[in-house]
């Protein structure tokens, strides 16, 4: 597939501006030049006079009283309307490119960030990892779900002028599309602690044919799903949630996307927060017809292990389009690197 949409040839290309390597990019400069440019305007139109007048109007004789001047309807009606007609202009543009920014299509190829003192973790649907690398095929829309192990930290791509908070206890989203192969920077963009100035890395945007090369390259580990499901044997979650809905948890079958009952009488929508946080919180909210008797995983499992085990109920929750997590994975025996531990210390932390 051929993607050659990039519309930056329309724009002077900036010194000291980052490339502009995404599809947000073009659009994301002109709202900047634009706010740029009404500020400069005004800022003149405003000081210019200011200056003239100062100097026309000084006093020129002592005691010499100024005309009195009570007022204008007209200037003060035109000076509130045009601005306010260029302001709500402003809030129109700039939301309309937020609300793009911050709703990912449906069927972008995902990749699971994240962040930790002081690195920047990735691994693509297959189950490829990598650190401070991201590889990521030219003309596919690329979808970050991204998370903290410890502190707030950002992820900040400036070529794709993009850039999230990944937060310990919730998962943020960032999404793109690249335009341009190349590599380009990668910075944490929030305060992390001393080693926050080192934790950057690259980006680097590949022909799609590239990019599935490079992937066979990688050693492959478990693929977040796979992982995800080992984890729910060893952690004994499939004791008590039983596919037929007869356990003592709910059945997590078709589970997510779906809308969940709860005591209270409240439906809430089964999405990755929900259910990290029902991992994680098992109290917080309870699915109407069971009692609270799941033991909470905090602590026992990382941020990284409970992403997986969400994945994994994702992969038995209704078909997501084409997501490439959703689809079997080819059986091979590769040699694992740093996968799920297979069986944490807790043998069986749902035993009565
Ligand atoms: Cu991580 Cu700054």
């Amino acid at each position: 597939m051929k993607y050659d949409m990039n519309p930056s040839s329309f724009l002077i290309q900036i010194p000291f501006f980052p490339e502009q390597a995404s599809n947000f990019a073009f659009e994301y400069d002109l709202f900047y030049l634009f706010l740029v440019a009404v500020t400069i305007f005004f800022t003149v139109l405003v000081a210019a006079p200011a200056l003239y007048f100062l100097i026309k109007y000084r006093r020129r004789s002592h005691g010499q009283v100024p005309e009195q001047i009570e007022g204008n309807l007209k200037l003060e009606i035109t000076w509130t309307v045009i601005p306010f007609l260029i302001s709500m202009f402003i809030f129109a543009w700039g939301a309309k490119l937020y609300y793009q920014m911050y709703t990912p299509p449906k069927d972008a190829l995902e990749i699971f960030i994240t962040g930790k003192q002081w690195m920047w973790r990735a691994q693509h649907p297959d189950g490829q990892r990598e650190i401070n690398e991201l590889h990521v095929p030219l003309g596919r829309q690329v979808k970050l779900t991204m998370t903290s192990e410890d502190v707030i930290h950002a992820y900040f791509i400036p070529a794709f002028r993009t850039k999230a908070d990944v937060v310990p206890g919730r998962y943020t989203t960032s999404w793109f599309t690249p335009t341009k192969t190349g590599t380009y920077h990668l910075f944490c963009a929030e305060y992390c602690g001393t080693q926050h100035s080192g934790m950057i890395g690259k980006v680097i945007v590949m022909e799609y044919a590239d990019y599935q090369n490079w992937l066979r390259g990688v050693p492959r580990d478990k693929t977040p799903a796979e992982a995800g499901e080992q984890l729910f044997t060893s952690l004994a979650c499939n004791n008590c949630h039983l596919e037929n809905g007869k356990g003592r948890g709910p059945s997590l079958q078709n589970l997510f996307g779906s809308e969940v009952k709860l005591t209270n009488g409240a439906p809430v929508k089964a999405d990755e927060t929900y259910l990290r946080e029902s991992i994680l919180n098992p109290g917080a909210k309870t699915v109407a017809g069971y009692t609270n008797d799941m033991p909470t995983f905090q602590g026992l499992v990382t941020e990284e292990q409970v992403a997986m085990i969400v994945q994994y109920i994702k992969s038995i929750g209704p078909r997501q389009g084409a997501a490439p997590s959703a689809a079997p994975v080819p059986a091979a025996p590769v040699a694992q690197p740093i996968s799920a531990p297979a069986a944490p210390q807790v043998a069986n932390p749902a035993a009565r």
